[in-house]
């Protein structure tokens, strides 16, 4: 299984546009180690033939653009992609905003929960994916789905399953318990071959809490892609960017006592990335004393156009 990242910032991406703090001005001033990074999203493939899509990210088509493997082949029809489905893991709109960008019927068939379905459904912004051309389908959470294209099965085979979360900020009921989330707005997922032949991968870009149930899920060998949207809870406010905290935004933080360092520490997963950076975060700086506790603690840092084959 080929695996691109083709986004690894949180939503606004790196630098965001309207960022004046000091990590966006570093990478914009081109300082020593900066990456820029475009919105959350990943690419997989069984073949190296057919892709899979795994969130449609606002930059999806700067991000095709950089990742030759998802145009159009030189010797293929007039109007054609390599890009056979789409899974989503929410309804944040760094995942779903390009979605509107794989309009021009184009076939190829798009899953999400029945929650996340339902969003989509809701808002006929998304009308512009004709459903004869874009079937919908719905991933049951704890089931194994067999990836389709419009020509039939892709090699790839996810299993979905409910992380705790958060619904789409634009989704957010205030009068609400929990702003009005339920079981099915954020989604892990288990990602293999069909054929058995691959190992997993677990693609998490979104996650307010681990517990043993999560835990037992990542097992040995896996390689795990996970939610590496802020360091500190507080480091929004800390830089007086904004008020909400990793948790007010559904996002665990990686460092302290429930952090993700020391939630993951024990597991024997084969390699462990963060994705889904938001701009705020040190490890966007390789200087850091978080990048290091991050490496020191078996971690690696997610870039756009890091490639995994697995
Ligand atoms: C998030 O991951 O918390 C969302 O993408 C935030 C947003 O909608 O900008
Ligand atoms: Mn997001």
């Amino acid at each position: 299984m080929d695996i691109r990242i083709l986004g690894s910032a949180a939503g606004g991406g790196f630098p965001q546009w309207n960022c004046n703090a000091t990590y966006s001005r570093a990478v914009r001033t081109g300082s020593p180690g900066f990456l820029t990074r475009t919105q959350s999203s990943l690419a997989a493939s069984a073949n190296g033939k057919d892709w899979v899509l795994f969130n449609a990210s606002p930059d999806i088509r700067e991000q095709i653009a950089a990742t030759p493997e998802l145009q159009p082949r030189p010797d293929g029809p007039l109007r054609d992609s390599p890009i056979r489905a789409v899974v989503l893991t929410n309804a944040d709109v760094d995942h779903i905003a390009g979605l509107l960008s794989l309009r021009e019927r184009q076939r190829f068939t798009l899953y999400a929960t029945a929650r996340v379905l339902k969003t989509l459904a809701e808002n006929s912004i998304f009308q512009v994916l004709n459903p004869e051309l874009v079937p919908r389908r719905e991933l049951p959470l704890g089931g194994i789905t067999h990836l389709e294209g419009p020509d039939g099965p892709l090699g790839l085979s996810i299993e979905t399953f409910a992380v705790p979360g958060k619904v789409a900020l634009f989704l957010e009921d205030a009068s609400k318990d929990g702003f009005g989330t339920s079981e099915g707005d954020t989604v892990g997922l288990r990602i293999t071959q069909s054929d058995g032949q691959s190992a997993n991968l677990f693609y998490i870009p979104g996650c307010a809490a681990i517990d043993a149930t999560l835990r037992a899920r990542l097992t040995a060998n896996g390689t795990l892609l996970f939610d590496g949207t802020v360091f500190t809870d507080t480091e929004m406010p800390d830089a007086c960017v904004g008020e909400k905290t990793g948790a007010r935004m559904g996002h665990l933080a990686i460092s302290g006592e429930t952090g993700t360092l020391a939630q993951l520490q024990d597991l024997p997963l084969k390699r462990k990335i963060f994705v889904h950076i938001n701009n705020t975060n040190p490890i966007l700086d390789p200087s850091s004393a978080a990048s290091k506790a991050v490496r020191d603690a078996g971690w690696e840092v997610g870039y756009d156009g890091m490639e995994l084959t697995l």
